[in-house]
């Protein structure tokens, strides 16, 4: 809809996992050679995990788009299947015939018997499992009997496992170290960094714009965001490439229906509430709102202290004051020092009086003078007066 407005030739933010826009980021491009690892080594499983949205699928695509025509490819996306249901799906991606009532040996034997076949081809054989998280129990352990398929030589099938965070979670179990001692490279993929974000878009809109791929560093920057948006888009999507795009689609969108010829803050704070909901957008700022008032108020509660509390407080039988005798005040930073001076030896020195003389320690009642030795008061010592205090005591 807005694409002729901002001079693009396709959608640059659809969140079809499509590999033509794949921008390789540190932590895409280390997937990727995963990926290609994985092929190259005899059995075992590769694992590729990764934060919801964050290009799992975008990068196994592209994966498939450099494997050459000697190896054979299973993938399979909808991994909430029965044993059997995972085998006869295997069987049809890799073009594998098979009765419909099949049991599920017959079902390992037929893929065996490929393997075997595409083997003495010198071809090889790869399955791959995206969203390998939902699997259940059983067929994982019937996924790990694949991979003893295999001549005297080598193994006969690499798989792939993709999934969510969850994946590797439930590999760690103690009851899957079966599967978990044959995986054979790891790699995860975060959320992008802030950087990344503005690469990420800045990337997607020049492949948009082109109508084509861009080469590794080609993509022109599109002044289609602007740097605040740019801050804010990072801060609502936290990264994650698929938020990024519907939030930027529908910022773009708002721009072309305010006709500007820029996305601003405002519209892109504006596009974020719409597709996420106002509270997880406003939800940020509020926190930062709110430990900002809490800071102010502690603040604001020291500095009252230090004004009208601290001038009482006592240290080795002197009144150490925030005010000079004379009734002026003192300068900020003198009387800062000063209250907080006041406040580490009045401390220290019922700590010390505590220490030896046994005395119990007991807070100081405000205008009790100190005793002589630093010591808790004694009965029948006469309180002094404050006035007699105050000009007792030195400036400090
Ligand atoms: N590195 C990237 N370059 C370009 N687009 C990307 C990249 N990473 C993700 N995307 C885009 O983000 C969206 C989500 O990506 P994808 O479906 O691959 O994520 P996923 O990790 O597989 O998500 P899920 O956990 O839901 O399976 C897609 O539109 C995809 O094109
Ligand atoms: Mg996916």
């Amino acid at each position: 809809m807005y694409t002729r407005y901002f001079g693009l030739k396709r959608a640059p933010f659809s969140i079809a996992p499509d590999p033509s826009y794949l921008y390789l980021s540190p932590q895409h491009e280390e997937a990727l050679a995963h990926l290609l690892y994985g092929i190259r080594t005899e059995g075992g499983f590769v694992l590729l995990t990764g934060e919801v949205g964050s290009g799992k699928t975008t990068v196994c695509r592209r994966f498939l788009e450099t494997l050459s025509s000697d190896i054979a490819v299973a993938f399979i996306l909808s991994p909430t299947l029965s044993v059997k249901e995972l085998l006869s799906t295997v069987c049809d991606e890799f073009g594998i015939r098979h009765p419909r009532q099949v049991t599920i040996k017959g079902l390992v034997d037929r893929i065996h018997a490929y393997l075997l076949e595409l083997n003495a081809n010198r071809k090889r054989a790869v399955l791959i499992i995206d969203e390998a998280q939902d699997l259940k129990r059983e067929v994982l352990e019937q996924i790990r009997l694949l991979t003893n398929l295999e001549t005297n030589e080598r193994k006969l099938l690499q798989i792939i496992l993709i999934g969510q965070p969850e994946l590797r979670t439930r590999l760690a179990q103690p009851d899957m170290r079966q599967v978990s001692q044959r995986i054979v490279a790891r790699c995860h993929i975060d959320a992008l960094s802030k950087p990344e974000v503005e690469r990420y878009v800045t990337h997607r809109l020049a492949i948009a714009r082109r109508g084509r791929e861009v080469e590794a560093g080609g993509a022109q920057s599109l002044p289609l965001f602007s740097k605040d948006a740019l801050n804010s888009l990072y801060a609502s999507s936290g990264g994650i490439p698929r938020v990024i795009n519907l939030v930027c689609d529908r910022a773009l969108l708002g721009a072309y229906t305010r006709q500007e010829q820029i996305v601003t803050r405002e519209t892109l704070l504006k596009a974020a509430a719409e597709v996420l909901g106002r509270s997880r957008v406003e939800g940020g700022r509020k926190w930062k709102v709110a430990l900002g008032s809490a800071v102010g108020l502690c603040a604001s509660f020291v500095l009252l202290y230090v004004c009208f509390s601290a001038p009482k407080m006592t240290f080795a039988g002197k009144t150490r004051h925030i005010f000079r005798a004379d009734g002026a005040r003192a300068g900020p930073p003198e009387s800062l020092l000063a209250a907080f001076r006041s406040l580490f030896a009045s401390h220290a020195r019922r700590r010390d009086a505590a220490f030896t003389e046994g005395a119990v320690v007991r807070p100081i009642p405000r205008g009790e003078p100190p005793q002589p030795g630093g010591g808790p008061p004694q009965p029948g010592c006469p309180p002094a007066s404050r006035a007699g205090q105050a000009e007792a005591a030195p400036r400090s």
